[in-house]
């Protein structure tokens, strides 16, 4: 994945300049969380400085204070050398902070335009909004994202990428010296991954900060000058990338070696309990068959755009096949709802696991054996102490870090939050699960203590349909891999033996 990391070197390239920004001996606590332990980090001009660490070690909550939604317990922050106090949002943009989110808040009725200056509209000499301004301004932005979307159409028209790079024009629109990137790129493909990269590197020759969060060690290493890392609310270590190999940052996030390799049990495939025929849909996809046995682990990959979170949404019932058959155990089955697949046995943790999936304000306990209540009540009355053993397999399985099972998820960071999403579907004892996107967000030692789970439950009987992005997690967990192309069939593939290169070229049509 990062053949290319270099021996240490000293990248001639970078400052030593005076820094820009200086966090010292930052705290953050909340009830029962240290979530920052006298953190300091620099930034500094023209560089990019990877933030690096397990989902929870502090690495959101360090950009909320930077930002001025906290206040921290202790520590300050200083600007070309000068301290700063924060008491707003407000304030940091006007210090030159500009932050993209793990979670922009974005408005669906709103236009584009409207989106990217929300709060700071220009105006006309009459103080009304300046339409034909700010739409210009907005295309300006966009097209220096490379982007041609049209900033008078309304947000709920555009996909989840293109709403993504409405939210990074956004954070662009102020004009600030230092931009802070929380996983910008887990919504995005490799093209828009490249257009971002290339504005990451515009932002650079302008001479701004850039704080980049990622749990993706090649985009890290791609783009990054400088690494810190935290561990448990604690600044770590730090220094320069390119001259530090990854095996040692990761020892330094994790506290021990993590080894890329893929937990797959050898499993005794069974019987087709789900056969797919013919799938088709009036615009994603067409002529999709596939046949899921007990036990097995079916990759679906492809490129974005594929038609594989479509295919998995309308076996779902989420969207209807305009034509196709499905078979469960040999039973002809009819899924014209989530309701009518729940009921079935299968079940789909989508890719965008986001809020929707959970009830923040609930604790994760309560989350996590929400869709699985039939099983923790027992003569229609809730036992609270079977909901929290069932809660607890799954929160250990998935390496879940949370103070207890009580505190509200909404308290939890973003990794952790996808792991009670995928825990309380996986809860639910279903006979067919489709995982889009399982690992995303979630950080590299998480990440075997996740496949570890799958494949156990895989052994157990379970039937998985996995989609993933990454070639490494498709080919150390799949049985077989099916590729799509532009909604299309693209191969079919045996475990044994399999290149990713042959993937690759299925998914992308080069012969
Ligand atoms: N508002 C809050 N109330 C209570 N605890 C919180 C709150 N926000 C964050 N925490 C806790 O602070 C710690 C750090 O969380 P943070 O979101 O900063 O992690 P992160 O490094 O961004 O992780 P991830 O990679 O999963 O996004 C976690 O233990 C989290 O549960
Ligand atoms: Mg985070």
């Amino acid at each position: 994945m990062n053949a290319a990391i270099e021996r240490p070197t000293i990248d001639r390239t970078l400052s030593s300049g005076t820094p820009l920004l200086e966090m010292r001996d930052i705290s953050q606590i909340f009830p029962g969380v240290k979530a920052l332990d006298a953190v300091s980090i620099t930034l500094y001009p023209g560089e990019v400085t990877a933030l690096i660490g397990e989902n929870g070690a502090g690495k959101s909550t360090l950009v909320k204070v930077l930002t001025g939604i906290y206040r921290p317990n202790e520590g300050e922050i200083l600007i070309d050398g000068r301290p700063v106090v924060f008491s707003s949002a407000q304030d940091a943009i006007d210090a030159g902070i500009t932050a993209i989110h793990q979670e922009t808040v974005l408005f669906d009725e709103l236009t584009v335009a409207e989106n990217i200056f929300l709060g700071h509209t220009p105006r006309t000499r009459w103080k009304t909004i300046d339409w034909a301004r700010m739409n210009a301004e907005a295309r300006r932005l966009l097209v220096s994202l490379e982007s041609a979307i049209d900033p008078t159409i309304r947000l709920k028209d555009l996909s989840i990428a293109q709403r993504h790079l409405v939210a990074i024009a956004r954070a662009l629109s102020i004009d600030a010296r230092i931009v802070i990137m929380d996983e910008p790129t887990a919504a995005l493909s490799r093209k828009e991954i490249d257009d971002l990269f290339r504005i990451v590197e515009t932002l650079k020759g302008q001479g701004k900060a850039i704080l980049f969060i990622s749990h993706k060690f090649d985009e890290l290493y791609e783009i990054a000058d400088r690494f810190a890392v935290f561990r448990d609310g604690r600044a770590v270590g730090h220094g320069l990338l390119k001259a530090t190999p990854q095996d040692e940052i990761v020892r330094l996030m994790v506290g021990r070696d993590v080894k890329e390799t893929f937990p797959k049990l050898t499993v005794a495939i069974g019987e087709p309990i789900l056969e797919v025929e013919d799938y088709c849909h009036p615009t994603e996809f067409n002529g999709i068959s596939l046949t899921l046995r007990r036990g097995e682990i079916l990759g679906l990959y492809g490129l974005i755009g594929a038609g594989r979170s479509e295919l998995c949404q309308s076996l779902f019932g989420i969207t209807r096949p305009s034509s196709g058959r499905l078979r469960l155990s040999g039973q002809p089955l009819t899924i014209a709802s989530p309701q009518d697949a729940i009921r079935a046995g299968i079940v789909y943790v989508p890719e965008e696991r986001g809020r929707h999936g959970l009830a923040l304000p609930m604790p994760i306990y309560q989350n996590m054996t929400l869709p699985s209540l039939t099983r923790t009540s027992r003569s229609g009355f809730l036992k609270a102490a079977n909901e929290f053993a069932l809660a607890r397999r799954y929160a250990e399985r998935l390496d879940l870090r949370a103070a207890s099972l009580s505190v509200p998820v909404g308290t939890l960071s973003g990794g952790n939050q996808q792991k009670v999403v995928i825990g309380k579907w996986l809860a639910t004892a279903p006979r067919v699960i489709i995982l889009d996107e399982p690992t995303k967000g979630i950080d590299i030692g998480s990440k075997a203590a996740v496949h570890a789970f799958i494949s156990e439950l895989a052994s157990e009987g379970l039937s998985i349909i996995m989609v993933s992005s990454e070639l490494p997690e498709i080919l150390g967990m799949s049985d077989r891999v099916l590729v799509m192309r532009e909604g299309l069939p693209a191969g079919l593939f045996e475990r044994e033996g399999l290149q990713p290169e042959t993937l690759v070229r299925a998914a992308t049509g080069n012969a």
